[in-house]
């Protein structure tokens, strides 16, 4: 069986950012916190577990020391706070969230009607709204988009990992719903970069394995990507979970991983693959397929 990694697969730049900016804030002479999981992978909460890194839910758990932001961003109120608790700040805000935050409050600031488009509960999208001093509508679907009344300036801004064809039919029908209408298109390339990859690969092989935390949005959005090109794709977060069934009279078998998904992880699952079948593996960077 040849085994091939998708081109675009794991760890984005946000979050391998956030991580290493974790690690290396790793201190033994103080206490490190990330607020909220600094990604939705559980053995990397557990190495930064090791490395003395603790995650909390509320900065009122942070009594000193530092404290680590995540990709996904947090309301101006949660750096005052930090800031009057002397805490020391480590921002790992990606910089695509940070552009979507910092737009959504410049066009608040300028009088214009906010839209965000983006799951009302994600955090990211919490906090593009905190931004807004939560004077911002969330929608998710065009029938939301509809409902909206007219605003004599309107303000569009993207959760960053919202798919981009929905966010084109719903900015669709804003556009009738204001003379002067603002559109910051603040969508990331990375989700699609590794849903595209993920779809050009199953197209090749027999069988995709898709790798990441089982309450990972996006590493679940490949695995039905993948579906739906009808090929088998098993979602595990782990290389125990393989089993020998699924590559039986398998010729090809592919991996790819949602973008909390680390690399060491990735490896485990690649040489767990080759225990399993043996022989006539090769690995490729690219995904492309050519003899091994
Ligand atoms: Fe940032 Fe895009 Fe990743 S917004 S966290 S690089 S998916």
């Amino acid at each position: 069986m040849k085994i091939y990694l998708a081109e675009h697969r794991g760890f984005c730049y946000g979050v391998k950012r956030a991580v290493d900016m974790a690690i290396s804030s790793a201190d033994e002479g103080c206490l490190v916190h990330t607020l909220g999981p600094i990604i939705h992978n559980p053995q990397m909460i557990n190495r930064l577990k090791e490395l003395g890194i603790k995650t909390v839910d509320q900065l009122a758990e942070i009594p000193e020391g530092k404290v680590i932001i995540r990709s996904h961003g947090v309301a101006p109120a949660i750096y005052r706070q930090a800031e009057n608790k002397h805490l020391t700040i480590i921002d790992a805000t990606c910089p695509h969230v940070k552009k979507a935050q910092q737009a959504a409050h410049e066009l608040v600031t300028a009088g214009y009607k906010v839209v965000i488009v983006g799951e009302p509960h994600h955090p990211e999208v919490q906090s593009i709204l905190a931004w807004t001093n939560q004077e911002a509508a969330v929608i998710e679907t065009p029938a939301e988009a509809e409902k909206l009344p007219n605003y004599s300036r309107l303000g569009i801004v993207a959760q960053t990992t919202f798919a981009a064809n929905k966010f084109d039919a719903i900015v669709a029908i804003l556009k009738s719903k204001s003379e002067e209408i603002r559109i910051e298109r603040t969508i990331c390339t990375a989700t699609d970069f590794r849903q595209q990859a993920a779809v050009n690969l199953a197209k090749k092989v027999d069988v995709m394995i898709v790798v990441g935390g089982k309450n990972s949005a996006n590493t679940a959005r490949l695995a039905s990507v993948c579906q739906d090109i009808g090929k088998p794709a098993y979602h595990i977060e782990s290389a125990s979970e393989l089993k020998p069934d699924w590559f039986i009279n398998v010729q090809a078998a592919g991996i790819t991983a949602g973008a909390s998904t680390p690399d060491w992880v990735i490896k485990e699952v690649y040489e767990r693959m080759e225990e399993l079948t043996m022989h006539d593996v090769i690995h490729l960077e690219n995904g492309s397929l050519i003899k091994g």
